[in-house]
Order: C-alpha cells, then sequence, then structure tokens
C-alpha cells in the first residue's frame, strides 16, 4: 500500500475511534449538571397571588404536569416530544417525597428561570423556562405551588425518570441547550393601562406564543424573542399526544396567509375556546384554549400582535377535519 494512503487510512480509523469515544462518553454521561443559582427569597403566598398563580398554571403548567388518572399534576408521560426521548413530567403536587414538598421556594425559583434543578441537574427545552416572566407573577405560581388547591395537593404517584435521546444527550453536552442565566435585575409587572405593552408582555414573557408560533423552536432567541427566526409567522412543527406532526399557523396580520381579516372578537373567541371562524373545524393540541384569560387581557393580545412586522407565509392546516 502506498504510505500516503495508509496514512490517510489511519487518520480516517482514528477519527471514527474518537467519534465513538465520543458517542460513549456523551451515552454514559448523560445531561449535563450545572451550579444551581442560590436564590434567597421570602415569599408571602396571599390569596390574591394564589388565585393569580392557579390561572398562570392553568396556561403554563397544566397542559404537561396534569395527570387524568389522579386529577393532580403528578406528571404524565410526554408521548408528543417522542424526539427528546422517553420523557415525563414529574409529580409536582406538595408531596414531601414524591412531589415537591421539601423544595424551598428560591430553589423553585431558580429551578423555573434557569433550568437547574438543586441537585445541579439541567432539564432540556422538554420544559420550558420563564426567563422573562414578572416577579409577581414567579411568587404567584410558586404560592399555587403551596396551596391547598386540588391539582397540588400532596399524591404519592411517582413518574419514571426521563429517558433523553441519544441527541438530547448530544445536544445539551456540546452546549446547544444549556440552563439560562437568572435575571440580574427585578423583573417589574407590565403596564397594564396600555394594551400594547400589556399584550407584548402575555405574548412574549408570560405564556409566549412566540415560541411556538415562530419558524423553529431551535431558531428562537429567547432573551430577544423579537429577533426569532419568522418571528409569530408559524410553521413550527410539533407533535399533538399521539405523536402525529401539526404545525403553528402564521398569526400575524397578513390578509392572506394569516389573520389579517380577523376581527379582534374572532381572535378573542379563538385562543380562549379554540373556536375558528366561518365554522372551521376548532383548534386542536397543543394549541390550548386559553380559558382564563380576561377578554381584556386577550384583547391586549390581539392589538400587541397588530404591531408585529407582518410575514407573508403560508401554513398549511393539515389533518384537521
Ligand atoms: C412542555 C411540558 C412542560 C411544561 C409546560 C411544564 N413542565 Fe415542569 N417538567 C416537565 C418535564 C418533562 C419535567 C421533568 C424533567 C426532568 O426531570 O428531567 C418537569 C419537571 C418539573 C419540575 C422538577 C420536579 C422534580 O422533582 O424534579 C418542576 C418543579 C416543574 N417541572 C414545575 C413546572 C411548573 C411550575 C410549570 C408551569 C409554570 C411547568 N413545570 C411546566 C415538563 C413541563
Ligand atoms: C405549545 C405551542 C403553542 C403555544 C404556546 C401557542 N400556540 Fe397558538 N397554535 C399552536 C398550534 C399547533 C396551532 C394550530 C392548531 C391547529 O391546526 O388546529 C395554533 C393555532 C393558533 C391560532 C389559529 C390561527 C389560525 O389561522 O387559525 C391562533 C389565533 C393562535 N394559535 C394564537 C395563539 C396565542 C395568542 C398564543 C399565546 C397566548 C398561542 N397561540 C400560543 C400552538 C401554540
Amino acid at each position: 500500500m502506498k504510505k500516503g494512503l495508509k496514512v490517510v487510512l489511519l487518520v480516517i480509523g482514528g477519527l471514527i475511534v474518537l467519534v465513538a469515544l465520543a458517542a460513549a462518553v456523551v451515552s454514559f454521561r448523560g445531561i449535563p449538571k450545572y451550579e444551581a443559582k442560590k436564590v434567597d427569597v421570602k415569599i408571602e403566598y396571599t390569596q390574591a397571588r394564589i388565585d393569580n398563580g392557579a390561572k398562570l398554571a392553568s396556561m403554563l403548567c397544566r397542559s404537561c404536569h396534569y395527570n387524568e388518572q389522579t386529577h393532580r399534576f403528578t406528571g404524565r408521560e410526554l408521548t408528543e416530544v417522542t424526539q427528546f426521548g422517553k420523557i415525563y413530567s414529574k409529580n409536582i403536587t406538595s408531596h414531601a417525597d414524591a412531589g415537591i414538598g421539601k423544595w424551598t421556594d428560591g430553589e423553585l425559583v431558580a429551578f423555573l428561570r434557569t433550568g437547574t434543578k438543586p441537585n445541579g441537574q439541567y432539564v432540556p427545552p422538554y420544559m420550558p423556562k420563564l426567563v422573562h416572566i414578572s416577579d409577581e407573577d414567579m411568587s404567584s405560581i410558586i404560592a399555587f405551588l403551596r396551596s391547598d388547591n386540588e391539582w397540588v395537593k400532596a399524591e404519592p404517584t411517582k413518574q419514571p425518570e426521563c429517558d433523553p435521546s441519544f441527541l438530547t444527550k448530544f445536544l445539551t453536552n456540546i452546549g446547544a441547550f444549556k440552563p439560562f442565566d437568572y435575571p440580574e435585575k427585578p423583573i417589574p409587572q407590565p403596564d397594564t393601562t396600555n394594551p400594547v405593552k400589556h399584550g407584548e408582555y402575555i405574548a412574549l414573557y408570560q405564556l409566549e406564543c412566540y415560541a411556538c408560533h415562530s419558524k423553529d423552536f431551535a431558531k428562537n432567541d429567547y432573551l430577544v424573542p423579537s429577533k426569532s427566526e419568522g418571528f409569530f409567522g408559524g410553521g413550527n412543527k410539533m407533535f399533538d399526544m399521539e405523536g402525529k406532526p401539526i404545525s403553528t399557523l402564521n398569526i400575524t396580520m397578513d390578509k392572506r396567509t394569516g389573520i389579517g381579516n380577523w376581527t379582534e372578537e374572532e381572535f378573542v373567541k379563538a385562543i380562549k375556546f379554540g373556536q375558528l371562524p366561518a365554522n372551521q373545524p376548532g383548534l386542536r393540541y397543543p394549541m390550548i384554549p386559553y380559558s382564563n384569560l380576561t377578554d381584556k387581557e386577550a384583547r391586549a393580545i390581539y392589538a400587541y400582535i397588530k404591531t408585529v412586522p407582518v410575514i407573508e407565509n403560508a401554513v398549511e392546516r393539515k389533518g384537521a377535519e
């Protein structure tokens, strides 16, 4: 064999061994750990906060943590995110062992903002993080988790450990998915007297409509949402509970491919009850009916979306009968 060829083969052989080794390391290491942020907070569990927290949890946590058998937030298998592996949401009732009864308020806040659990375990994007939600809304969610609301009453049902796919392990190990930094400054409440500002807060920072309604989760800018690719132009490919593909729709005000011809009333009906204009079939999971939004909040989202740059992007609504 020629010397040059031998060297090439050796190099290729070496590379294969290296890749195999790297794969073995990634598989073995699993999802990396990080240092959890120490947050020192003392949250008052007022009734107003518990009520606001229950409302937020109905829109932000219920779809993944509610269990049909126990009727509580004991978690379930997330059959809609199989691309990430065999993923189970956890028991987040106040049960001391099965749930989060032993977590401090600071540990909960740190985890919900950054994605790192008290033991350092990082949770990839199959659980969204509340990077920008106001401190007051965050306190409300914690007050709710501590309350005697039926959803979070102590219940011992446990879920199996997650078994993330190789891709998830790989992407977390190269740092493509990693914890968010803890906010440096306090995050105030939005100005609710200004509909556009109020709607912007809900659509970007509280309920994060843009995260699903832009082009691709991987191309979102979670720190500056408006820089996300195809901002509100839809086309993000997701899965329903049976694992069948479903795309998010264009909700910019483009008249042909978006919702530019909708009235404010039609918009409110669609997002609160999943009902579409002109007798079209209703909206399907993972678009949940945001029935706990007040009409003022739903109209504020509409006012804000009217200010979003229009994108022409026709997304086919497949499989809706
Ligand atoms: C898209 C699905 C999804 C949504 C929405 C979601 N979670 Fe989770 N959550 C998960 C998954 C999956 C895990 C398990 C991750 C793991 O252990 O690796 C989890 C884990 C947790 C844990 C850690 C529990 C433990 O014992 O380790 C807490 C606390 C939690 N979620 C709270 C919340 C709260 C509060 C909300 C709403 C503000 C919420 N989650 C919304 C999917 C979700
Ligand atoms: C978890 C992902 C997700 C989130 C978060 C989400 N949506 Fe959706 N949305 C979808 C999907 C998927 C569809 C398409 C449903 C279908 O085809 O039946 C949809 C459809 C819609 C439609 C119907 C558009 C049309 O042309 O028929 C509107 C309006 C809408 N969403 C607004 C919102 C608003 C406002 C928010 C935030 C309060 C939001 N969505 C949050 C996934 C999401």
